[in-house]
């Protein structure tokens, strides 16, 4: 007898990358993506603890891979959903949502905190009109760390053991909460943080016009922990969009820039240390609602994006610089022994 869809999500496939040591966790190939699992565990969960009453109106911002989660498990479990948006959300996803019976609202302004802070403002209105309503709060509801708990046992099954944790990062949920259950089998795990230049949650000065979505944030929620991660990268926007071309051409994986991001990181970091050494990287959604961005020519160059432009080495920063390319920084005192290369001899070509 077969699942139902809730039932099936996660149990995603691990493929090994052809730098023979990245492992790559194709949570892409969920139902829609990576936050499938955390709109299962924070819906039931809020079901069991009473949060989600009947008849409760699901509400949640989000442009892209929660919405997506929250629409298709809220409504299989019979709830109205709305998700607020804003303008940047791809055709793609507002068709999915729209199938699926969701109520897709999109903000027209930004506000002084950004897309991201104009869509709470939104959110809090909504409350009002919907009395009886449950909010996931992908940013601060330990559920969605918590529903990394499956994926990391997934992991552990199959492998012995794991050196390096490389994940993008947007609410904080699927890195940490990934990283907290590895530590727990090795608590010398190495876990590294992949943001977009322009986003605040590394304390670097916000940029609304950031072009990559899924990673980064102009708000800096909760569900990051800080003591958790050792290390954090940034890249820019045609930095991140050249490694997602890359992934493709390279490893035949179709995905977002999230994705992208990562495997530049990853394949970095194994070029730094020994081959017995195990990376394992995280690769949240497909490429599919990219096709008009990423994937197009007239997207590149209507936005001025070169091909070729990803340095060697990303250059070592510390607190307080201002990143506008590929750079990384360490977030704890003890930095991360990369073999022989020396940190201060990396210069950006
Ligand atoms: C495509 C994509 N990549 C990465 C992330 C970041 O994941 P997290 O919110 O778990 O930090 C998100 C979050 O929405 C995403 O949609």
């Amino acid at each position: 007898m077969g699942n139902s869809l809730i039932d099936s999500i996660g149990n995603t496939p691990l493929v090994k990358l052809s730098q023979s040591n990245i492992y790559a966790k194709l949570e892409l190939l969920n139902h829609y993506g990576m936050k499938d699992r955390v709109a299962k565990n924070i819906l039931l969960q809020a079901k069991k603890d009473g949060s989600l009453k009947p008849k409760a109106t699901i509400i949640e911002s989000s442009s892209g891979t929660m919405a997506l989660g929250v629409a298709m498990v809220g409504t299989a479990l019979g709830h109205e959903v709305i998700i607020v948006t804003d303008p940047r959300i791809d055709p793609l996803t507002l068709v999915k949502l729209k199938t699926l019976g969701a109520n897709v609202h999109i903000v027209e302004k930004m506000n002084e905190h950004g897309w991201q802070g104009a869509r709470l403002e939104y959110l809090y209105g909504l409350f009002k009109i919907f009395p009886n309503h449950f909010w996931p709060k992908q940013y601060e509801n330990p559920n969605n760390p918590g529903a990394y708990k499956t994926l990391a046992n997934e992991l552990m099954k199959e492998l012995k053991n794991i050196d390096y944790l490389v994940g993008a990062v947007g609410s904080g949920g699927s890195l940490c909460g990934i990283a907290s259950q590895l530590k727990r089998y090795n608590k010398n795990l190495k876990v590294i943080a992949v943001d977009s230049t322009g986003s605040v949650i590394f304390n670097q000065p916000l940029k609304s016009n950031r072009l990559q979505g899924g990673l980064g944030n102009s708000i800096k929620p909760q569900n990051v922990n800080y003591d958790i991660i050792d290390e954090v990268h940034w890249l820019n926007d045609n930095e991140a969009f050249e490694s997602t071309l890359r992934l493709g051409e390279k490893e035949k994986i179709f995905a977002g820039n999230s994705s992208g991001s990562v495997y530049t990181v990853a394949s970095w970091i194994s070029k730094q240390i020994s081959g017995d050494k195990v990376i394992v990287a995280i690769f949240p959604d497909r490429g599919d609602r990219y096709h008009n961005s990423i994937y197009s020519k007239q997207f590149w160059n209507e936005n001025n994006l070169k091909l070729g432009i990803i340095p060697n080495n990303p250059t070592m920063v510390t607190e307080g610089d201002v990143v506008e390319s590929w750079s990384y920084s360490n977030l704890r005192g003890d930095s991360i022994e990369y073999g022989e290369t020396k940190h201060n001899s990396i210069h950006r070509v």
